[in-house]
């Protein structure tokens, strides 16, 4: 194996200008493969209720469930980092948001946790940062809050409160930004303003790292995406097309001008 990746590997390949390739991961098997193929994030996020339990949203989405897939990845995974989502509902305050942090931790094999939005999570942030667990923060388009899947902070206004959010997370602790479908001039800005590594999706091509949701780069979902590609459609087998996906990230070939926003 290869040196195991930690919050602090990823803070180097920000400073150093190595893209950091992240795929989203639900079970053992995906996760040995994205392991092996040299994914350097996998994130067990809560999209596990549409492409796996196939409902439109995911607000069905379970502290259980997020146990229960994290220890599926972790178990499986020996070099890559591994984030977990807090579902909707498991930090309604800073209280609950850290019994439920050490419970992603402790249960599943989280190394990170994951929480969607700005400042008015920031206090959840830093309790949960407090007590020792690295917490990743999530602008942009939001799920768990935002229904209608449309590019985020487009005017200016919206913009400049994305900033200010993006900054207040990495004072309360934040170790890494997700960024979902903002405009990549909004995204190359904060990716610079901070010195946390940037995850894009949706954000054009400036930001530390990528993700995609991994059914969604194998062209098992039908959505027609903008920001996505098919790796799977000039391979032979998905651990080709995960380790294609991999090398395109970290020679800057994906993702290209035409998957961003404006
Ligand atoms: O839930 C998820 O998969 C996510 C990524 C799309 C960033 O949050």
């Amino acid at each position: 194996m290869t040196e195991k990746i930690t919050v602090n590997t990823l803070k180097q390949m920000k400073i150093s200008g190595e893209k950091i390739a992240c795929l989203t991961s639900y079970d053992a098997s995906y996760a040995k493969l994205q392991d092996t193929a040299g994914v350097d994030v996998l994130l067990v996020g809560d999209s596990l209720g549409m492409v796996l339990h196939g409902e439109e949203t995911t607000l069905n989405v379970s502290m259980t469930d997020m146990i229960y897939h994290t220890r599926l990845v972790s178990g499986a995974c020996q070099r890559a980092l591994v984030i977990s989502d807090m579902p909707v509902n498991s930090y309604t305050s800073p209280e609950t948001g850290l019994s439920n942090a050490k419970r992603l931790v402790n249960e599943g094999g989280a190394e990170v946790v994951k929480l969607e939005g700005g400042k008015e999570i920031c206090e959840t942030v830093a309790l949960i940062s407090q007590n020792n667990i690295s917490v990743c923060g999530h602008l942009g388009l939001t799920p768990q809050s935002i229904s209608n899947f449309q590019v985020q902070a487009k005017t200016e206004e919206a913009a400049k409160q994305l900033k200010q959010d993006a900054l207040a997370l990495q004072k309360a602790g934040a170790v890494c930004l997700v960024l979902e479908c903002i405009p990549s001039k909004l995204a190359a800005d904060v990716t610079q303003s901070l010195d946390i590594p940037v995850i894009g999706i949706g954000a054009g091509v400036d930001c530390d790292a990528q993700v995609l949701v991994v059914y969604d780069m194998l062209g098992l979902t039908d959505k027609k995406l903008k920001f996505c590609k098919n790796f799977l459609i000039d391979q032979e087998s998905i651990a080709n097309a995960i380790k294609a996906y991999v090398d395109e990230v970290k020679n800057k070939t994906f993702p290209l001008p035409e998957h961003s926003f404006e």
